[in-house]
């Protein structure tokens, strides 16, 4: 292991998923993926994220990319954190797949949230990420439920959650751009997570982790 990742273990946390690989971004795989993010996550006339994040143009995009990442490690901690993966596939950054938690040493409540460029969606990758962080916080944290959203008219996403099991817990409404949008709210409890085979996941490194997690 280097020496960043025994100070800061969750650099040495890995979850594999078949061809798909999950991970902290080290600062270069931030400029690889900034990249990517910068062209194209969904078509112009298309908002799939909360806060349209997507809308800035380079190089002011890549900036606030790579400022996102850091914020979120920097701002890291057991009461409150997000751990923001870095997802390729056979090698080749594809993605980010996010699993953030509050108070999650009393709640063990975890929520998502996820994207992959443009060119890498649609091959069952997002299924593959998105078991990979419920096995990290069910199989290995305790976690009792897994939470995720999706607006209505974002059925990729909807049907990676309906797949894996989550119910239905809801719609809520946001003001996306200046219009109103119905999120989808979905929770996956953990006997429901337990209740059917799901694909092997192979974790290194979570035991250094538990602590930083709340899941001591
Ligand atoms: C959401 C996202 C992460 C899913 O990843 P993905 O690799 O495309 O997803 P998968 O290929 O694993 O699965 C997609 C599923 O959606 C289904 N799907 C896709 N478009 C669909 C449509 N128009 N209608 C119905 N189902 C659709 C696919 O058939 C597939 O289901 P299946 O495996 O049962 O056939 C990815 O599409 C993405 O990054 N989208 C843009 C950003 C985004 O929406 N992020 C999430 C915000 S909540």
């Amino acid at each position: 292991m280097d020496r960043l990742a025994q100070i800061w273990p969750l650099f040495g946390l890995r979850l594999r998923c078949g061809p798909v690989e999950l991970r902290l971004p080290r600062d270069d795989d931030l400029a690889a993926l900034a990249d990517l993010a910068a062209a194209g996550i969904h078509p112009p006339d298309q908002m799939p994220f909360y806060a349209a994040w997507t809308r800035k143009q380079p190089p002011g995009f890549q900036r606030s990319f790579v400022r996102h990442h850091w914020g979120s490690r920097s701002r890291f901690a057991a009461q409150e954190w997000s751990l923001d993966l870095a997802v390729r596939r056979d090698g080749v950054p594809v993605g980010v797949q996010s699993v953030e938690a509050r108070a999650f040493a009393v709640r063990r409540v975890a929520d998502t949230g996820s994207w992959l460029g443009s060119a890498h969606q649609g091959r069952g990758t997002g299924t593959l990420m998105r078991v990979a962080v419920l096995a990290l916080v069910f199989d290995h944290l305790r976690a009792r439920a897994a939470t995720s959203g999706a607006f209505l008219d974002n059925p990729a996403s909807l049907a990676v959650s309906r797949k894996l099991g989550y119910r239905d817990n809801g719609v809520i409404v946001h003001d996306r751009e200046g219009a109103p949008a119905h999120e989808q709210l979905l929770v996956l409890s953990a006997e429901d997570w337990r209740a059917v085979p799901r694909p092997a996941v192979e974790v290194e490194g979570v035991e250094d982790c538990r602590g930083l997690l709340g899941a001591a």
